[in-house]
């Protein structure tokens, strides 16, 4: 993969060659801003589509990479638990990282990564998180500019097949940090905790794990209550035959158009790969460089529209706001409006454009380390409040920007 223009601005290693690099994959291949100079995995066939597709170094490990090249960030898209270890190595080689979500799988972890990157002097950057789409950092633009008033409710939904897609062991094993609370709340409570300022006060929740055969929480209804009297209603359904993207003009999260008669097929193609093959080692294959693995068509990249992470509804005093993939409409109190988001050029170029803030102009990144631990603890939240039923008090929240 190439691309012209100009000199990049960072030099990027990336660690972790699997799914969550394999959907970050158009981004460094289309950004201009970064260059990926080195790659680093245990899996030979993943070092391999790395030296095809970017031109890069290879290591079978961070370690190996650090010795072996210069960088100037790491992004690091290890198995969560890799992510204590790997930050010390990377805060003694005084390398700025931009790490997968969730950051870690407890308090006490997140809090001591803070702490390492904080002694090294390094940047810690979390994400992709939904909540760097545009039309969420647009939304909140338009809350802050306060012509519709205070906000005072937020309303989120998202229904997906989540449960129903190949999963490995450790994605249906809540200790392991398993289940649409680590992984899908984890969007979307950062995209509320982004509209609503930040500082989530109490969580209130049930999860739901209704399927026996992948014994994990595969939904949650959440309430958050926030400074101010601010609330917001977090609903996810991972077991769903609903799809939401219906209330999205049928735009999927990445941003591609869905097909609405097709929504059954990932129970339907789970149901028959268990008969030959493991779902483990079939989403083995179509993860960097395995055998099912289909690069993308930067083409068709190109023309998708925003990402997104389901139905989201922002009522304020004066009128309600509504993030769509392509628009934002606002409810006022005497018309509809709509303002209209082009075509993004790059897929989550917005990590990108916060890296380079961070890095290059210094600026102050929405997505530190202390934000992604503050949405942590609200995920944690929901699981507490599930298992005790009670409400759980938050004491690790920031502001945005802070
Ligand atoms: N933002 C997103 O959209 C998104 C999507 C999926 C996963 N994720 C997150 O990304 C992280 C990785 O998840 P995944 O689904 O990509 O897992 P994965 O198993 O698909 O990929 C992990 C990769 O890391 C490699 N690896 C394992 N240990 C390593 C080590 N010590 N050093 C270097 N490489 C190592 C594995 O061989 C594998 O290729 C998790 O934190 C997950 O929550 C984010």
């Amino acid at each position: 993969m190439s691309k012209s223009g100009a000199t990049p601005l960072i030099r990027l290693g990336a660690v972790g060659l699997g799914r969550a690099f394999t959907v970050m994959v158009p981004t460094f291949a289309l950004d201009p801003r970064v260059q990926l100079v080195a790659g680093a995995d245990p899996l030979p066939e993943a070092r391999a589509r790395f030296e095809q597709d970017f031109g890069g170094r290879v290591y079978t490990s961070l370690e190996d990479l650090l010795a072996g090249v210069q960088v100037d960030a790491v992004y690091l898209a290890t198995p969560v638990e890799a992510h204590l270890q790997q930050i010390q190595v990377l805060a003694d080689a005084g390398i700025h990282v931009l790490m997968e979500k969730p950051m870690a799988l407890s308090m006490p972890d997140c809090l001591e990564i803070l702490a390492i990157a904080e002694r090294a002097n390094i940047h810690l950057l979390i994400g992709h998180s939904h909540s760097f789409d545009t039309p969420y950092l647009r939304t909140r633009e338009l809350i802050r500019g306060g012509s519709l008033g205070r906000i005072r409710m937020m309303t989120a939904l998202n229904f997906t097949d989540f449960m129903y897609r190949p999963r490995r062991p450790d994605e249906l094993d809540t200790a392991r940090g398993g289940g649409v609370v680590y992984s899908q709340a984890a969007h979307q409570i950062d995209i509320l905790r982004l509209l609503g300022g930040g500082q989530v006060t109490s969580v209130r929740a049930m999860t739901g794990a209704w399927d026996t055969d992948r014994n994990t929480e595969g939904a949650y209804s959440a309430l958050l209550t926030f400074e101010d009297g601010l609330v917001a209603t977090a609903v996810y359904s991972g077991y769903a035959h609903f799809d939401s993207d219906e209330f999205l003009d049928w735009q999927g999260e990445l941003g591609t158009i869905k097909n609405p008669d097709t929504y059954w097929t990932a129970r339907q193609s789970l149901a028959s790969l268990t008969q030959d093959r493991s779902e483990n080692e079939v989403k083995a294959a179509r993860n960097y460089g395995g055998p099912l693995y289909q690069p993308p068509d930067l083409g068709e990249v190109r023309a998708r529209r925003h990402q997104h992470f389901g139905s989201i509804i922002v009522s304020c005093e004066r009128g309600d706001i509504r993030p769509l993939p392509s628009a934002i409409i606002i409810y006022g109190d005497t018309q509809r409006s709509r303002l209209e988001l082009p075509s993004p050029a790059v897929p989550r170029a917005e990590v990108i454009d916060e890296l380079v803030g961070v890095l290059v102009d210094s600026t102050e990144a929405i997505h530190s380390g202390a934000w992604a631990t503050a949405t942590l603890e609200v995920c944690l939240g929901i699981l507490a409040s599930a298992t005790s039923g009670e409400e759980i008090t938050m004491s690790h929240q920031c502001s945005v920007l802070t």
